[in-house]
């Protein structure tokens, strides 16, 4: 199966100059306790933007380029990507983004963890549109406001409906 994780601000925002427009603390440990021990599969622009492979599970990078760290898995294009998910139907693949992998994977994803912020960034790369009504809502959970955490945001499950 796919599942997509991401955050994204009150207007749909996910990055501004190759990065987060945020820091939010809590969101990064979301993450990683949510992916840890799945493949994850990033764009080319996503995978450079954490520096290194993520440790504890098989980095997957798309790109038509090859000059990656040992160890990561790189894709050259989608096609080749869903048959890889489809021969490894127990997986559950983690798609992290960016922007252009997302809107290329849309019909195909089962599951999507979104981190939604209550609060409006500057930046200039948008989560592609969803169509929220092939999906319901399996969990919500608020996530909690402090020092480390300055905004408002919530913890969301969907789950693509049957
Ligand atoms: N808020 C969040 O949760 C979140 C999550 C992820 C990313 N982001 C942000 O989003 C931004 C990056 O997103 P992005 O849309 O610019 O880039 P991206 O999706 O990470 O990467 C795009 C790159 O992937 C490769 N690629 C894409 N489709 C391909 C295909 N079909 N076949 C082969 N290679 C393919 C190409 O790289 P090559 O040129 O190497 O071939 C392309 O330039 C950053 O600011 C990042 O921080 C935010």
């Amino acid at each position: 199966m796919i599942s997509y994780i991401w955050a994204e601000d009150a207007n749909g925002l996910i990055g501004t100059k190759g990065g987060l427009p945020w820091h939010l603390a809590d969101d990064m440990k979301y993450f990683k306790n949510t992916t840890m021990g799945h493949p994850i599969i990033s764009g080319a622009n996503t995978f450079r933007s954490y520096n290194r492979p993520l440790p504890g599970r098989q980095n997957i990078v798309v790109s038509r380029k090859t000059d990656f760290p040992a160890g990561v898995l790189v894709i050259s294009s989608i096609s080749e990507l869903c048959e890889m998910i489809d021969q490894n139907p127990n997986e559950n693949y983690f798609v992290t983004g960016g922007a252009n992998i997302f809107s290329q994977l849309l019909d195909k994803v089962d599951r999507l963890y979104r981190t939604k912020i209550d609060h409006s960034f500057t930046g200039d790369t948008y989560m592609p549109e969803i169509n929220y009504t092939d999906f319901k809502l399996a969990k919500s959970v608020d996530g909690i406001v402090n020092e480390k955490n300055p905004f408002p945001h919530t913890f969301e499950v969907y789950d693509r409906k049957a």
